[in-house]
């Protein structure tokens, strides 16, 4: 399959590091970045050419499918331009920054037929599927709860570095929206539809940024299940994303990136899947990496891949009932 990158910043550079892994099944054809010098500079070390912008890369290269890395507002539009063009995507979390562009992806995907995928790459991660296949399994009985705690730091020098990060216009939110929404994803996934959501939001370690550095949220669930979420960018030194889901038969924890606690009433500890990729990569690009097979066998299937548009809707839109919530100090109600 031939790949375009759309966005050559820190994450293109890592779907160019992916799409290079994965051999005879992928090739980078193309590499877009308003900023040239960038795009050239992926170009040299992973093959391609690089474009100032999409349409002048899907004018002179064939290209089955675009991978989309650029700031989070800038989703929809350029995966709709991808769609529209007969390509496949993979576009990067969150979908987009609002329902309503995420609504119109959804549309433009089921026009033209082709395939999206929103990048959720730690539903790949072996303790998180074998969570996943104890809840499926019944082995953790009834499923009653779910804590999703995403406690990172990120300093200043962070928001500082980029004109988008930290903006309510392309960021589209903070700890939550950017960081926070992995392990939210997790939680959604396993616990199901989410149907009412209570909040707070705080900046309390960082300046000149609009959105929030600290999120906490009540969110109740369609099968009654309560989920407990944290996330934060303001919570020195950062510690990786736990997990725990509870049920009336068991308990499974995950904890920096391992199954860190497994027990349940009738049941042994799932079997953990052993992902394929070059040695000494670490979890998440594993995981990414199993991500980005996956699509490539939706579009060689023609099945829906792992993580649709309409995943990361639920996820979105979960996030911004968090925001409201926040701001109007009530519950919101979110629709199905
Ligand atoms: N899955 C993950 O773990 C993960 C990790 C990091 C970032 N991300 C997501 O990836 C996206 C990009 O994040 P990043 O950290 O790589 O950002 P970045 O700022 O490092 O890179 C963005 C790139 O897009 C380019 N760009 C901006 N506007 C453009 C335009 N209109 N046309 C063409 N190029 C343009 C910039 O020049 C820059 O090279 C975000 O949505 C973020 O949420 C995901």
């Amino acid at each position: 399959m031939r790949f375009a990158i759309i966005g050559a910043g820190v994450i293109g550079a890592v779907h160019a590091r992916l799409i290079e892994a994965l051999g005879d099944e992928a090739a980078l054809v193309a590499v877009v970045d308003r900023d040239l010098d960038r795009a050239g500079k992926l170009v040299e070390q992973y093959g391609g050419h690089a474009y100032a912008s999409a349409a002048e890369a899907y004018a002179a290269e064939q290209v089955d499918a675009v991978a989309i890395c650029l700031p989070s507002a800038l989703h929809a539009d350029n995966a709709i331009e991808a769609l529209q063009a007969g390509k496949d995507v993979i576009v990067e979390k969150p979908v987009d920054i609002t329902l309503a562009a995420a609504d119109r992806m959804i549309e433009a995907q089921r026009a033209t037929g082709r395939t999206v995928a929103v990048i959720s790459q730690r539903r790949f991660q072996p303790p998180v599927t074998q969570i996943r296949s104890a809840i499926d399994g019944g082995a953790l009985g009834r499923v009653t709860s779910g804590i999703a705690e995403s406690a990172f730091f990120r300093p200043q020098s962070y928001y500082d570095g980029d004109d988008w990060r930290g903006t309510l216009a392309v960021d589209g939110g903070g700890a939550l929206m950017n960081q926070g929404i992995h392990a939210l994803d997790l939680l959604v996934w396993m616990l199901g539809r989410p149907v009412q959501v209570s909040a707070q939001t705080g900046r309390l370690a960082h300046d000149g940024i609009e959105v929030e550095d600290l999120a906490g949220a009540s969110i109740l669930f369609e099968s009654g299940a309560i989920g407990l979420l944290l996330a934060s960018t303001a919570a020195y030194p950062g510690r990786p994303v736990r997990l725990t889901i509870h049920g009336d038969q068991g308990t499974a924890i995950l904890d920096d990136d391992e199954l860190a606690y497994f027990s349940a009433a009738d049941a042994e500890r799932p079997e953990a899947p052993v992902l394929d990729g070059p040695a000494g990569w670490g979890a998440t690009e594993l995981a990414h990496l199993a991500q980005y097979r996956d699509f490539i066998a939706a579009v060689r299937e023609g099945r829906e891949p792992a993580v649709t548009a309409a995943a990361g809707r639920r996820s979105l839109a979960t996030v911004l009932a968090v925001y409201e919530s926040a701001r109007t100090g009530r519950p919101v109600e979110l629709e199905s």
